[in-house]
């Protein structure tokens, strides 16, 4: 809900001095002083805004403030400045009123600061968007370049503006605005060549020179050094609390965006620099002989520069400073000018350029911010002119500025009483007329036509003969004597002769501010305004574009001999365009006071005040607004505030509000006169009905905030418990729904439990039938394939049959082709072998031949038996060398020496062998019978055994000694000698393995070179012979046992009792014995020796199977034989160590 605030609210004094009870001067002031040491520098007499200098910033004018005075209206917040402005922008939007806001004070008093304020209120309130934002950017902006150029260090304002402004800020129907206009009114010129003690030249020569960057300095040939230039005072240029430096970039980037060029700015500060420079230009007499004194320019450096950075020709303006001429009809009259008129010519040149280019300023401003648009315009504008000025020493620009001010006051007063009666009229009230001090009579004494001062003063500038500022005194003192507002020493009333406050040359104005007493020196002059032609024709002849604009009157081609009008003229013209101006528009006033003359914050000086509130007739103008009616307000806003007074009222009125506010008074019992019923407003009296009223409303509102409370508590309370209802059904159907929701999943599953078993049985029923019903095709399926199967293998086999005739066809054929072949082949290779034998015979004989017939045609032949010689020397080196380094005679070394040629391969080869061979013989023939006997068995036992019996290797070092029992001399075996009629050749005892159980029993065995004898070892009886005839084979194992089988040929006598298993240490020898002795015979094969694991023995009627394995050394170092079982024997052998 919108807070309904008021200015009667939080107030500190009285806001609105109409309100002021009681109204005195000196509770006036009393009410301003209590306010502004409360920071509460605006109040209000009704809709005027009094303002009064802080000379401190205070925090009022922030964004948020902008934001709490937008739209509302003019009395519902504390007074501001905002609020007239936006009830200005307002009115100027909504109702299509044109508006003006004139800020009248003096100087000081802070008129300038207020119409920022205001303009930069506006802007933040008004339409947003790019190109509002750069109008809104471009009017702000414009304010620095007019305060650079226009404002000036006074000893009453450091920031005192030296010209009026009056700017039109022109905005569409939407209130965006679209651009503006600025109106200026007479710069002070004269302080561009002089300035009081105090006080400075205009601010942006110092901030030229403090703030230029080193190379523009260069350009404008200046030092930043202010005591180098006459033109500026040095006793204050430096103004504390004000940067030069910062201030030029301000002023640099508001030209920028107010849209000067970069060749502008420059020309610009080029004219600034030559005003500088211009017033450093100084004279010195010389006399011509003809008696008359001229003018020299003293040291012409100064000249030079200035006319390089102007363009002119520097004679020409050095002619300009000497000489002066004067036309009239058609002649030229040239004058020398003396010291005196140079410098008057020099500083009048220096007004005219930089008033001139002040003027420049503002239409090219103009130019930038001239709304685009021919529609039409609302218009708001905002006057800033020179504050009332009370100088000690007062000229032509102070009374042309207090004219200003005077007919600026009169405006006010007119438009004040005019409105304020207007609006009784307006409103049906009864109005009775209020007395105050019109100034019309002092602008009367200043501006009238006939006899006022400026007309007085045009007609002494304008009259023939010699005119002086005396001579214009003296006019003043005939014809304004009698005018009770003009003061003089020298007037025909006498009441002034004796004043001495009153100088001779001077004469003195009682304005609506007090008097001012006016110096009439230099008015006339002033006035005149006149700059010699020749200066003026000097600077229009100028090589720059600006200056040329500025001059236009130095054209030689337009010379006008017309006097131009006098500056007295010209100002009054536009002071009434002016005043006619503001009369067309709603005028907004904000009246300044300046709190004391010592620009500090905190001092509230009531003499000064008291002086200005005065002056101003703010006391009159409480009076005016007092006399009819201290309050007004329009009828609903007042019932609004007012209706909780009154039951009937209360909290609705249904009808029109002015009857409301009729039945809300009466039931107040408010005195009839204190109230009168207006057209729209009702208006009341005496302030004190309206603090009732106020006390009662704030009474009322206390017990409506009780009311209120008690109300809402009661619903809250309600609200509370409905809540509550509301939220336990809500949990209560939520429990109901979760319940049921619950339930419904038990008996969900449980369906589907129940389901789910019926769908199983249903499908294993079904599963079973199909399991059947596959069978059934799965027996078919099977029956067939048998079926097929059988057919098929029958095709097959017979098939096979088939292919089997047809290979054997094949191969019958092949083997007959294939001897067929090897016939054929043998043919042809004994055909070959002879036609070879043939060719070689042919070949022989044939050479033999040739050599027999060609032999004759050769003689004894030195090559060829060179040839011979060297071969032979060289086979006999070859033989020599060998013969030193043949190898040893051992048959087992291998070395031989190298071969020296390569024809000698063949050779050296053959004589290796050869040789070998030889050393071979050489160490047989060492060896006797026996000897050879025995390494020829050595011999055959290696051809036999090697690498194919494990126990081969251990028999090589054992020599074969054959007899090992001695047998012939042995006494033991003599009957056993006996028995054997042949020699033998070897005699060793053996095991003979039994077939039934595997264990040996040792035999004599005896070897001839027919038999094989097995006798008892105790006996020496014989108890087999076998003759080697009937011997088949000899099987043994490959390892490291003794044991061997003699094999029987089958069918053979000796067979019949079986073969024979035997072990024997020495197997090797009786094995390799036996073989030898077979071998010679030559009737005989040679007996078969197997080497096998596994061989089978002839046992009487069985086949017995003897099997050798590897077995562990438990048993010891000798193999045994174990039997197995009928058909088996097995010998295990240890491993070999
Ligand atoms: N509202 C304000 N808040 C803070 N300081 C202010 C305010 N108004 C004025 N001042 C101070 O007072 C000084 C003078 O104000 P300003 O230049 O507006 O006076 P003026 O009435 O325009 O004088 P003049 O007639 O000489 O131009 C300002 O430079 C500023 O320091
Ligand atoms: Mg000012």
């Amino acid at each position: 809900m919108e807070v309904k605030t008021s200015l009667l609210d939080n107030m500190i004094g009285v806001g609105d001095m109409v309100l002021l009870e009681p109204l005195s001067e000196d509770t006036f002031l009393e009410n301003l002083k209590n306010r502004f040491d409360h920071n509460e520098i605006y109040t209000y007499i009704g809709s005027v805004v009094i303002s009064i200098n802080p000379y401190r910033s205070l925090p009022i004018y922030t964004p948020e403030k902008v934001e709490e005075y937008r739209n509302r209206n003019f009395y519902e917040l504390s007074p501001h400045i905002y609020a007239l402005a936006d009830e200005a922008y307002r009115s100027l939007r909504d109702q299509d009123k044109d508006q003006c806001i004139l800020i009248t004070g003096e100087s000081g008093a802070g008129k300038t600061e207020a119409s920022k304020l205001v303009m930069s209120y506006v802007a933040a309130v008004c339409g947003k968007g790019q190109e509002v934002n750069k109008v809104k950017e471009q009017l702000l902006q414009s304010n620095p370049v007019l305060e650079a150029f226009g404002n000036a260090k006074t000893v009453r304002n450091d920031n005192s503006s030296r010209f009026g402004k009056y700017m039109d800020i022109e905005f569409d129907f939407k209130g965006d605005p679209l651009g503006g206009v600025i109106s200026n009114y007479l710069l002070e010129k004269s302080r561009v060549v002089k300035q009081p003690r105090g006080e400075r030249n205009f601010h942006i020569f110092y901030q030229l020179l403090s703030g230029a960057s080193d190379d523009t300095m260069k350009k404008l040939k200046l030092d930043r050094d202010f005591s180098k230039y006459n033109y500026l005072s040095l006793d204050s240029a430096v103004v504390s609390g004000l940067d030069d430096a910062a201030n030029f970039r301000t002023v640099r980037n508001a030209m920028q965006i107010v849209g000067f060029m970069e060749d502008e700015m420059l020309s610009v500060l080029e004219l600034v620099a030559a005003v500088l420079k211009l017033g450093n230009i100084e004279f010195k007499p010389e006399s011509r002989c003809n008696g008359i004194d001229e003018s020299r320019v003293k040291d012409k450096n100064d000249l030079k520069e200035m006319c390089e950075l102007l363009g002119t020709e520097q004679s020409v303006l050095e002619r300009a400073f000497s000489y002066r001429t004067v036309e009239a009809k058609m002649e030229k009259v040239s004058t020398t000018l003396n010291v005196a008129q140079a410098y008057y010519a020099r500083d009048a040149l220096a007004k005219n350029l930089y008033s001139r280019l002040f003027s420049w300023l503002i239409t090219r401003i103009n130019e930038s911010i001239r709304a685009q648009a021919k529609t039409r315009h609302k218009v708001m504008g905002v006057l800033d002119i020179y504050g009332f000025e009370i100088f000690e020493d007062n000229s032509f620009e102070q009374f042309i500025i207090n004219y200003c001010n005077e007919k600026l006051q009169q405006i006010f007063i007119e438009l004040t009483l005019r409105e304020e009666q207007e609006e009784y009229v307006r409103e049906g009230i009864e109005w009775t007329n209020i007395e105050y001090f019109n100034n019309a009579i002092i602008c009367d004494l200043i501006e009238n036509n006939q006899n006022g001062i400026l007309a007085m003063l045009d007609e002494e500038c304008l009259r023939p003969g010699t005119v002086t500022d005396e001579t214009f005194l003296d006019k003043l003192n005939t014809i304004c004597a009698e005018h009770q507002h003009f003061e003089s020493r020298l007037s025909k009333s006498s009441k002034f002769l004796t004043d001495h406050s009153l100088p001779h040359n001077c004469f003195r104005i009682q304005h609506y501010a007090g008097k001012v007493l006016y110096r009439v020196e230099g008015f006339v002059d002033k006035n005149n305004d006149l700059l010699y032609r020749d200066l003026s024709q000097a600077m229009y002849k100028a090589n720059h574009s600006l200056i040329k604009q500025l001059f236009p009157e130095g054209n030689p081609a337009k010379v006008n001999l017309k006097r131009p009008p006098t500056a007295g003229f010209q100002f009054k013209a536009s002071v009434g365009t002016l005043m006619s101006n503001l009369q067309t528009k709603n005028p907004n006033y904000i009246r300044c006071v300046k709190p004391n003359d010592k620009k500090a914050s905190h001092i509230f000086t009531d003499s000064l005040v008291r002086h200005q509130v005065h002056y101003l007739g703010l006391m009159e103008n409480v009076r005016v607004r007092r006399a009819g009616y201290a309050f007004r307000q329009a009828y609903e806003p007042c019932l609004e505030r007012y209706k909780m007074l009154c039951k009937k009222t209360w909290p609705h009125w249904r009808g029109p509000a002015r009857e409301g506010v009729e039945v809300l008074l009466t039931d107040l019992q408010v005195p009839t006169e204190e109230f009168a019923y207006g057209r729209s407003k009702i208006f009341i009296r005496n302030p004190r009905t309206l603090f009732f009223l106020e006390e009662k409303r704030k009474r009322c509102l206390e017990d409506l905030a009780t009311l209120i409370q008690k109300i809402y508590r009661g619903w809250k309370c309600r609200s509370q418990f409905l809540l509550l209802k509301k939220s336990q059904i809500v949990v209560a159907a939520w429990y109901r729904r979760y319940a049921q929701q619950k339930k419904y999943q038990k008996i969900k599953r449980a369906t589907t439990v129940v389901q789910s078993y019926a769908r199983g049985w249903q499908a294993r029923k079904l599963l079973r039938e199909l399991k059947y019903q596959k069978k059934c095709e799965q027996a078919v399926t099977t029956i067939s394939a048998y079926w097929h199967g059988t057919q098929a293998r029958m095709e097959l086999r017979r098939l096979k049959q088939e292919v089997r005739n047809k290979h054997a066809v094949t191969v019958i054929w092949a083997y007959w082709q294939g001897t067929k072949a090897r016939r054929e082949l043998r043919r042809l290779k004994e055909e070959a072998r002879r036609k070879h034998a043939v060719a070689v015979i042919w070949a022989y004989w044939q050479g033999l031949k040739v050599r027999r017939e060609y032999r004759k045609f050769f003689r004894a032949n030195a090559g060829k038996k060179i040839y011979n010689f060297t071969i032979q020397r060289i086979m006999q080196k070859y033989f020599l060398d060998l013969k030193r380094n043949m190898p040893s005679m051992s048959p087992i070394d291998k070395s031989w020496p190298a071969r020296p040629y390569l024809f000698l391969e063949g050779v050296h080869t053959e004589l290796k062998r050869i040789f070998h061979l030889w050393r071979c013989k050489k160490y047989r023939s060492q060896f006797t019978e026996d000897k050879k006997a025995v390494y020829e068995e050595k011999l055959k036992a290696s051809e036999l055994f090697k690498d194919k019996k494990a126990l081969y290797p251990s028999s090589v070092s054992q020599p074969f000694k054959g007899d090992y029992l001695e047998i012939s001399k042995n006494p033991k075996y003599q009957k056993l000698n006996n028995a054997v009629d042949e020699k033998v050749l070897l005699a060793d005892v053996v095991n003979k393995i039994n077939r039934a159980n595997g264990k040996g029993s040792p035999r004599l065995l005896l070897l001839t070179r027919r038999s094989v004898i097995l006798a008892d070892q105790k006996t020496g009886q014989v108890k087999a012979s076998v003759p080697l005839a009937d011997l088949a084979s000899v099987s043994v194992s490959t390892q490291m046992d003794g044991f061997f089988a003699l094999k029987l040929k089958e069918g053979s006598a000796s067979a019949v009792k079986g073969d024979f298993l035997l072990s024997s240490d020495h197997l090797i020898e009786i094995i390799t014995k036996l073989h030898r002795i077979s071998a010679s015979a030559a009737e005989r094969e040679p007996i078969n020796v197997d080497i096998s694991d596994e061989f089978l023995v002839q046992f009487k009627h069985d086949k017995v199977c003897v099997k050798f394995i590897q077995g562990s050394p438990k048993n010891g170092n000798s193999a045994s034989c174990k039997r197995k079982n009928n058909r088996l024997l097995e010998v295990s052998v240890p491993t070999s160590p």
